[in-house]
């Protein structure tokens, strides 16, 4: 909105609409209860339809699963319980011939404690090779009883694990992921070699997992008393956000650039993509991960994280498009992941949370850049309760059964029929990978598409106007004009190409701004009231039909 005119870099990522599958929980073709490859091949037809342009697979590497597939034992393999390599090569070539893009989880920060690397460094002696390729320090005080550090693991809990000779290693997650030393030779290659190796498998980029955390301070000093309590702050941190990651992301854009294509149907060189997942909340310090030679974009955990308030809202969405345009990078817009409480319950939850869940969906569709969607969103998934001796999440075992975690959005989708596991699998509902709750009948992908008003509904015409309509996507969000004021219930706002957006967070209907004179609905996330005014919690697009004089 300041830096008009510079454009937007990327090719086909610069306005995609992004799926991502979960895929143990997506869609299970073998009966076992657990959701594997060949499901999510057969259900690719689901999401051409859908509209979607690309796809993003969380882990399916061999993994003990002590973080739902985020602890890797082996990155250039899949899962036995996924499928095979095999099943990885149709589900990629299936995805090229229906017109999506595929993107594989990156995860650089640690690897499992079963990587065959961890297992040889605890075998070895303090100060060997094997030990130098993670984080393994002398504990403090007199026999090396306390941690090295003060560091918090993001999972609860010191992020240090003695191992019974005097030494802790570190894991800015649960101890089964032990961090990685990036300022070994080995490990750099080693990433490579991945990155070749999946490229050579036809993905056509990679999704960054905890990319402001590769390199730490290597004096390992402590954070300071408050340090870990404010994320706003959290790149003052000695383990994030340092300046050493920024070459080896410059360096692993050049890998993709210039490693030879991959199969028929995978993006070219130069049209490959990498994403961060940084948890950096300055907007200016995120655009650093995207600057041109850099990676391509960087999730924007701040839209997520918004509460459903018009003024936070327009300060997220101005910040990200000033950050990103500044650097000629599109802007990410995510409302739901893996990681994050099912947005129709985070909203409020019930009919109030559906309605604005509806409405957010129709404000992240009308933003410049991409976009991305979580399975279930698109059926308006709530978040599942789950008995406590089905979580999973190493966050509930590290709070002592504090905080439940993620699980409850991880519950298997449901795709058709009147009972659980809906489709989802032949196995009983209680041996699914997570089961399923009782009444989600009506919010099967089978009885969404029969009913106008679905949430699958509004997501599909979003989409499609967003590919071919009078809604197409737009990457560069330069020319975006805010049209309400800083302090109105709504948030208002034009596009530049003729597409108006208007969200009305109020409690009384409001009735259209003279701005909007001269505009005809596309669509909306509900009906509107007699007089034409929009309700509350409600998002419509329209469209300048004449343009207004004056
Ligand atoms: C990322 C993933 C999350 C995982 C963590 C550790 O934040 O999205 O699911 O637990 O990294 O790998």
């Amino acid at each position: 909105m300041t830096s008009a005119g510079r454009g937007v870099r990327g090719p086909w990522w610069r306005d995609a609409v992004c799926y991502e599958i979960h895929p143990r929980a997506f869609a299970d073709s073998d009966g076992d209860g657990i959701g594997d490859l060949p499901g999510a091949t057969a259900r690719l037809p689901y999401l051409r339809d859908l509209g979607v342009d690309a796809v993003w697979l969380t882990p399916f590497y061999p993994s003990p699963l002590a973080d739902a597939g985020y602890d890797i034992a082996d990155h250039t393999a899949v899962a036995p319980d996924v499928g095979t390599l095999g099943d990885f090569d149709t589900f990629a070539e299936r995805a090229h011939t229906l017109g999506l893009k595929v993107l594989v989880d990156l995860v650089p920060n640690h690897t499992s404690d079963a990587h065959p690397w961890f297992r040889e460094a605890l075998a070895a002696p303090g100060g060997s090779t094997a030990r130098e390729r993670y984080l393994f320090r002398p504990g403090r005080g007199v026999r090396g009883e306390e941690p090295p550090n003060d560091w918090r693991s993001a999972f609860g809990g010191a992020a240090w694990t003695p191992v019974g000779d005097g030494e802790w290693y570190l894991h800015l997650h649960a101890p089964e992921q032990p961090d990685l030393n990036w300022y070994r030779p080995d490990v750099v290659a080693d990433f490579e070699r991945i990155l070749r190796f999946w490229l050579d498998h036809g993905v056509d980029g990679f999704r960054v997992d905890v990319a402001h955390a590769l390199y730490k301070d290597p004096a390992l000093p402590d954070a300071g008393p408050g340090q870990h309590e404010d994320p706003a702050r959290n790149h003052l941190l000695p383990y994030y956000d340092r300046e050493e990651l920024h070459p080896l992301y410059r360096s692993w854009h050049t890998l993709l650039a210039e490693h030879p294509a991959g199969p028929p149907g995978s993006a070219p060189p130069g049209e490959r993509l990498l994403v961060a997942e940084a948890a950096v909340f300055d907007p200016a310090r995120l655009a650093r991960y995207v600057r041109p030679g850099e990676m391509g974009q960087s999730f924007n955990f701040a839209f997520l994280e918004c509460p459903w308030e018009p003024a936070a809202i327009r300060a997220v969405v101005t910040e990200s498009v000033d950050a990103m345009t500044a650097v000629g990078a599109p802007v990410t817009w995510v409302l739901s992941s893996h990681d994050a409480v099912r947005p129709v319950t985070r909203y409020g939850g019930g009919p109030v949370g559906v309605r604005r869940a509806r409405a957010a969906a129709l404000l992240m569709l009308a933003l410049p850049g991409t976009a991305y969607v979580y399975q279930g969103e698109e059926l308006g998934l709530p978040q599942v309760e789950l008995a406590d001796d089905r979580l999973r999440d190493p966050v509930w075992r590290r709070s002592g059964g504090t905080e439940r975690g993620r699980d409850g959005c991880r519950v298997p989708l449901p795709w058709e029929g009147g009972r659980a596991p809906y489709g989802f699998s032949s196995a009983a509902p209680a041996d699914c990978w997570f089961p399923q709750p009782q009444g989600w009948a009506a919010l099967t992908a089978d009885a969404e598409r029969a009913d106008p008003g679905s949430m699958l509904e509004l997501y599909r015409a979003a989409l499609r106007l967003r590919r071919s309509g009078s809604a197409r996507a737009v990457a560069d969000g330069a020319a975006l004009r805010l049209l309400s004021p800083p302090d109105a219930a709504h948030l208002a706002f034009d596009r530049g190409d003729g597409l108006l957006c208007a969200v009305n967070f109020g409690a009384r209907p409001l009735a259209l701004p003279e701005s909007f004179d001269g505009t005809e609905v596309v669509l909306a996330s509900g009906p509107l009231t007699d007089e034409g005014r929009l309700p509350t919690d409600t998002a419509v697009w329209l469209r300048q039909v004449v343009r207004s004089v004056g």
